[in-house]
């Protein structure tokens, strides 16, 4: 389809999504993609029917944003959190961890994060900070339902004790939910928390540009405190770590050096 650029610039006009700092030739494709199943022939008429419709609007937005997740997604590396990482950072930090879940999606990743550390810390000591762009994804995670797929990986214990099962779907229990602050961040424009002992962003960093990740991996560095760990995804790697001023932890974990 014609007019990509002009197209890239009313989106950002209309969502904040700045999409040059996406991979092109995916991103366009499924857009592209996304237009065509909607029998819509032009961008410019896209643009005005997503700006017309709010229905379609938050398709848009939904689909641009990928947002599959699940609870203790790629359980070995949660393995490692659970054996190496959280009792490390309460070795260095105590009890009081600033734990931020970055572009968290439905909320999979920062429920994870909180039954994970119940092993460690009462609940009540435990708070995780989780954003993410999209307001849709952020209000499905306070409203907490998912599907068995999302819950396959949750530990036998942890689902029995914090889940309760409504038909089909799994409801987290508001002993979970209370301890995640959501808010709605852009990793691309929104200003980061400071000072963080533990923060964790996977699968996202995957749709963005070489120079768009090396910002955010700047950013995330500054938001860390020292020696505090960078968790990413398990197809992803940081190259320049070292020029970057992190240490390699472990696989898929970076220290702040
Ligand atoms: C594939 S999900 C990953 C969810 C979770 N971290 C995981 O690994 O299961 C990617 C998430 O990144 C979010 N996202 C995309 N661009 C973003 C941006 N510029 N700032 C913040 N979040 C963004 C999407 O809305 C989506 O929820």
């Amino acid at each position: 389809m014609e007019g990509y650029e002009k197209f890239k610039d009313d989106v950002f006009k209309l969502t904040k999504i700045d999409l040059d700092a996406y991979k092109e030739r995916q991103m366009k494709r499924r857009i592209d993609t996304l237009i065509t199943k909607n029998n819509i022939k032009t961008y410019d008429d896209y643009v005005r029917t997503i700006k017309a419709d709010a229905k379609m609007f938050n398709e848009f937005v939904n689909y641009l944003t990928i947002n599959v997740s699940e609870f203790y997604r790629n359980p070995e590396q949660w393995g490692l959190l659970d054996k190496e990482v959280f009792p490390r950072l309460i070795e260095m930090y105590g009890k009081n961890l600033k734990i931020w879940s970055a572009a968290c999606s439905t909320g999979d990743e920062p429920y994870s994060l909180v039954m994970a550390l119940s092993k460690f810390l009462p609940l009540n000591q435990i708070k995780i900070i989780a954003t993410d762009i999209d307001s849709q994804v952020l209000h499905k995670a306070q409203v907490g339902l998912y599907n068995a797929k999302s819950v396959e990986s949750v530990p036998k214990e942890f689902l029995n004790k914090y889940f309760t099962k409504i038909g089909q779907s799994y409801q987290i229990g508001d002993e979970i939910k209370q301890r995640v602050e959501f808010k709605q961040h852009n990793l691309l424009k929104d200003p980061y928390p400071s000072a963080c002992n533990l923060i964790v962003c996977r699968n996202v960093l995957i749709y963005f540009t070489e120079e768009a990740k090396d910002e955010i991996y700047k950013k995330f560095h500054d938001a860390l405190a020292r020696d505090g760990i960078l968790f990413i995804g398990s197809t992803e790697q940081i190259m320049q770590y070292k020029e970057l001023g992190f240490g390699r932890y472990k696989s898929f974990f970076y220290s702040k050096e």
